[in-house]
């Protein structure tokens, strides 16, 4: 079978990971990258010869592509994915898909109607970390889950066009719906914009799941350690997912409360403080991206709906939507729309 061609638009700081990713798999070629930057164009000439660049990216429309990776700021997303599936060209966006639900919305119709492929990059979704996450959550192996926190911060990299709600949550979001299985009911989100005015980069959101599950998620540019941390608390046992960890990424504590049986008086009244063994399993990792790009290029040989298609996309910029309302309304909690 003919190597998928594949075109990038967009090689600054991410796009650089895809092009070696799709560089790599014998099943693609990357014939053409695009971007607006001349010094971006030259680095990548310079370290693939044999791939085409341009400042123009509807030259990728002259080379009679497969596919096309967008790698650009989100305010750009649904333009250029319009425009690439226009042309039939399978389509994988960087996240968030796009900036507004009905824009996502229109390229989930676009993509049906043409038999395209439309996938967004939730790149978690394709971690075995968080993989052994959903495993531990649907084995029942936890218990009933009470709730699932997490925490995306660092110092840096701000963002001029959008705020951190919209740049790091989306990760935190999609690892949210994916492992928990269920869509929440409603958000709420408080933040501060501390440097630019205008521009949150500290956002603390809370999520509410059906059966009670609390989903929160606290993001920031402005922290002084770096932190890529998911705790899931059952009644059971307790799970934290520290992504900085290079080889101990999960540890399963067997910790919890035991509730007493009925007690007639408070002194009788003790809950028991369960501690236990800690398991660290052994997970056989592969890179997240390397996995995505895969799943993309086998979505379009056998024109399967991918793991986080269009429809996750929207989810996702669903929770963003009523999350930044509550943030522009002080915190109220915003019910999610069901899509
Ligand atoms: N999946 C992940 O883990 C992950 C990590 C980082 C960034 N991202 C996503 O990747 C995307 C890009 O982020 P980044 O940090 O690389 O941004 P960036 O600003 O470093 O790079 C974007 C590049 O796109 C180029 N560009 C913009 N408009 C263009 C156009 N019309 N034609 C051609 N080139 C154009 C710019 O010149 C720039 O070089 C964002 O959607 C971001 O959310 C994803």
């Amino acid at each position: 079978m003919e190597p998928i061609k594949v075109g990038v638009i967009g090689c600054g700081y991410w796009g650089p990971n895809l092009i070696r990713n799709f560089v790599e798999i014998p099943t693609s070629d990357v014939i053409i990258v695009a971007d607006l930057k001349e010094e971006r164009l030259s680095t990548i000439a310079a370290r693939y010869p044999k791939i085409m660049v341009t400042r123009n990216y509807k030259d990728l429309f002259n080379h009679s592509l497969d596919a096309v990776v967008i790698a650009t700021p989100p305010v750009t997303h649904y333009s250029l994915a319009k425009e690439c599936l226009e042309h039939g060209l399978n389509v994988l966006v960087e996240k968030p898909i796009t900036i507004k639900s009905e824009y996502a919305e229109e390229l989930i119709q676009l993509a049906a109607a043409n038999d395209l492929v439309l996938m967004v990059g939730h790149t978690f979704e394709y971690n075995a970390a968080v993989h052994t996450l959903k495993q531990l959550i649907d084995s029942g192996e936890l218990g009933q889950i009470y709730y699932v926190d997490t925490a995306r911060l660092n110092l840096g990299l701000f963002q001029r066009d959008l705020n951190v709600l919209w740049d790091l949550a989306p990760h935190d979001i999609s690892i949210l719906l994916h492992i928990l299985g269920r869509h929440p009911i409603s958000v709420s989100a408080h933040g501060m914009p501390c440097v630019f005015d205008g521009i949150h980069d500290v956002v603390y959101i809370d999520m509410l799941f059906p059966d009670n599950i609390l989903g929160p998620i606290h993001v920031s540019w402005l922290a002084p350690c770096k932190v890529r941390r998911t705790t899931v608390v059952g009644s059971k046992k307790m799970v934290v997912y520290n992504d900085i960890e290079n080889a101990e990424k999960i540890k399963i504590y067997d910790k919890g409360i035991d509730r007493p049986p009925y007690t007639e008086s408070f002194a009788d009244f003790q809950f028991s403080y369960r501690s236990g063994d800690i398991l660290i399993p052994n997970i056989r990792f592969s890179e997240p991206l390397r996995l995505e790009c895969q799943h993309f290029l086998e979505c379009i040989q056998n024109h399967c709906e991918p793991q986080s298609g269009g429809n996750q996309g929207l989810e996702v910029v669903k929770v963003l939507e009523a999350a930044q309302d509550s943030l522009n309304k002080n915190g109220s909690y915003q019910e999610v729309i069901k899509w």
